[in-house]
């Protein structure tokens, strides 16, 4: 069996969302200390929805194909859904991980929560 399923290299070679979101009124950043990968989420939200994602990963191929998944899985959904976004469910969106590498795939649920909390914070400042 390949290491990696269609659906993870299809994604960490086209990966969709990338970029950055000039306006952006949600934004999260995460590393892992270990291996040194850094990945960074722009949401714009209205209505509680949201309405556009865009991820910056300085990752491997298993953090770039789960930022990937994960912006799919939540643009347009609103934000109660997204709260409750793990990776075990963006590991299964990509036909598995290898086990060594679902630290990737936490990276981006992690990334996802950081910039629910920035909204929040921002949200009560103003
Ligand atoms: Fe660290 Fe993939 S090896 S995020």
């Amino acid at each position: 069996m390949a290491l990696y399923s269609e659906k993870v290299m299809d994604h960490f070679l086209h990966p969709r969302n990338v970029g950055v979101i000039e306006d952006a009124n949600a934004i999260g950043e995460v590393g892992n200390a270990k291996c040194g990968d850094i990945m960074k989420m722009y949401l714009k939200i209205e209505d509680d929805i949201v309405k556009d994602v865009k991820f910056e990963t300085f990752g491997c191929g298993s953090a770039i194909a789960s930022s990937s998944m994960a912006t799919e899985m939540i643009k347009g959904k609103p934000l109660s859904e997204v709260a409750n976004l793990t990776n075990k469910a963006v590991t299964e969106a990509l036909d598995g991980l290898p086990a060594h590498k679902i630290h990737c795939s936490v990276l981006a649920e992690e990334a996802i929560h950081s910039a629910l909390e920035d909204y929040r914070r921002r949200q009560e400042e103003a």
